[in-house]
């Protein structure tokens, strides 16, 4: 079942967005060495109740913490520890809140001081692939024309979309129908509406990606060093195109 949010839907969502943007803003700003991701988490979980919002991911399927925080190989699902960052450190926040009865989830990768130009250009290039997927985000298309867009892009810049992992659709529930693969053909797969809103978030890696859970039955890494990065909004179909709901000043 795919659900379509009316005009007075998407804009709640906004609001929930602005206000998740705002404090993944504050997160990033407390960004650097010597800082922990327990220390962000405890930042994000009282900034979103602050602005009376609920941290989504608390909880979810026993999930321990608000923010996930995924380090270097880690690609996505990492649990906040009390390991310092150090410099050259590539951190990904993944970050979902219930606003008003709805749910807004973004994510976005960081570096801590100075990185390698090798992840820079990861952290960088994920974000256009984004990018890319959005543009295709509009009445007509299908889900494959996002798919296919964010996997040319990163084809093009000789990066890897993990498969484990995709985007989906978003609202009253935390994942709603259409899954939103990172790869995929275009013109395939559920067509895009009016009033749909996803989160759209390649997941990216630097080699060919394997992916593997550790104990905790969370942490997805792909165990070898291969850093992965992570750029995600969710996002409405109007009539006039794509917009993006976790926008803040900056994104
Ligand atoms: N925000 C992620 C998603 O898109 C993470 C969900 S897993 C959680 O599904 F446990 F961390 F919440
Ligand atoms: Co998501």
């Amino acid at each position: 079942m795919i659900y379509l949010k009316r005009p007075q839907e998407i804009k709640r969502m906004g609001e929930g967005g602005r206000i998740l943007a705002t404090v993944m803003e504050d997160v990033h700003r407390e960004i650097r060495a010597g800082i922990t991701p327990q220390q962000l988490d405890t930042l994000a979980r009282r900034g979103i109740r602050a602005r009376r919002a609920l941290p989504a991911q608390l909880g979810y399927r026993s999930y321990p913490a608000s923010i996930c925080v995924s380090p270097n190989e880690v690609v996505v699902h990492g649990i906040p520890d009390d390991r310092r960052f150090v410099d050259g450190d590539v951190v990904s926040i993944d970050f979902a809140i219930i606003y008003d009865g709805y749910y807004v989830d973004m994510a976005r990768t960081y570096p801590v001081g100075t990185v390698s130009k090798e992840a820079m250009h990861l952290i960088e290039e994920t974000r256009e692939a984004f990018a890319k997927g959005f543009a295709e985000a509009h009445a007509g298309n299908r889900i494959g024309d996002i798919a296919h867009a964010i996997e040319t892009h990163l084809v093009a810049q000789k990066l890897f979309a993990v498969r484990e992992f995709i985007g989906h659709g978003i609202g009253r529930s935390f994942h709603e129908e259409p899954d939103v693969p990172n790869v995929g053909e275009a013109g395939r797969g559920a067509p895009l509406r009016v009033g749909l809103t996803l989160a759209i978030e390649p997941m990216v890696t630097v080699h060919e990606p394997r992916v593997e859970i550790m104990e905790d039955g969370w942490t997805a890494t792909t165990g070898d060093g291969n850093l992965a990065a992570h750029y995600e909004n969710t996002v409405a179909i109007t009539e006039d195109g794509p917009i993006c709901l976790t926008a803040g000043a900056e994104h």
